[in-house]
């Protein structure tokens, strides 16, 4: 015989168990940055969730991460999170999608197109390459680092990341940092701010502008930064 206690406690235990559950699909925040051939295109906040995406040339399909099942829950992905910021944003992507696979592969964001032999599209999550053909199946998390960037490097380039203060007196010389976003270690020889970063990956720089300076760091080979703003006050 049942405990009656047990149907006491258990809507209890249902309240617990549905709070602890992780979130399905509910809309997360990430950075998504689209890195063009000589500049930015989009760096910015955006809202995203899993769900199909459609493009000119393949038209709609899948893509909140389920993966044909291999994952159990939807949720957001790198193409669903670059659908979201184009549609409010304004900028145009496209896309072929390989059935085989199941996924898309991109040939043209804000206007710049691959011919996949000289140049890719490339999608790195928190400074990380993505293989392709995941850009549907592998989901994303809240703060995430989103990147698309328009590559003729024919191996894996390397991820800038641009680190120094967000804000600074008039005058004053800040030094600059340039590391690998995902191994974090020093890159030399890429430019920021018109200088060249030293054996350290470092510039300094002296700032003369009031209000806010924007630094990036970009090479030839590398996928170009993280834009830096640093709050100039007198
Ligand atoms: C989503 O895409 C699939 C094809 O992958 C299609 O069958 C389905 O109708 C689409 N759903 C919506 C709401 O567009
Ligand atoms: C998607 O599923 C394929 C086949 O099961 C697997 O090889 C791949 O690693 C999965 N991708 C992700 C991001 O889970």
């Amino acid at each position: 015989m049942m405990n009656p206690s047990f149907f006491a406690i258990f809507p209890v235990l249902l309240c617990v168990l549905v709070n602890a559950a992780p979130a399905v699909n509910t809309p997360i925040q990430v950075t998504l940055r689209i890195e063009g051939a000589t500049s930015t295109i989009f760096e910015g906040p955006i809202t995203t969730s899993g769900h199909n995406v459609s493009t000119p040339s393949a038209g709609s399909h899948e893509c909140d991460g389920l993966n044909q099942s291999a994952n159990s829950q939807s949720g957001a992905t790198a193409i669903a999170a670059l659908s979201d910021g184009a549609s409010v944003h304004g900028f145009g992507f496209d896309g072929i999608f390989v059935d085989q696979f199941d996924d898309f592969i991109l040939n043209q964001i804000g206007g710049e197109t691959t011919d996949f032999s000289s140049s890719i599209w490339l999608t790195g999550v928190n400074f990380f390459p993505q293989d392709v053909l995941e850009g549907c199946h592998q989901e994303i998390h809240s703060e995430d680092q989103v990147i698309f960037a328009l590559t003729d490097n024919p191996g894996t380039p390397i991820f800038l990341k641009l680190v120094g203060p967000s804000s600074a007196q008039l005058g004053q010389a800040v030094t600059l940092t340039v590391i690998d976003g995902f191994l974090q270690t020093r890159i030399h020889g890429v430019q920021v701010g018109g200088q060249t970063t030293d054996q350290n990956g470092q510039v300094v720089v002296t700032l003369t502008q009031l209000g806010l300076n924007s630094f990036k760091a970009d090479g030839t080979g590398f996928v170009r930064s993280n834009g830096l703003s640093i709050q100039v006050a007198a």
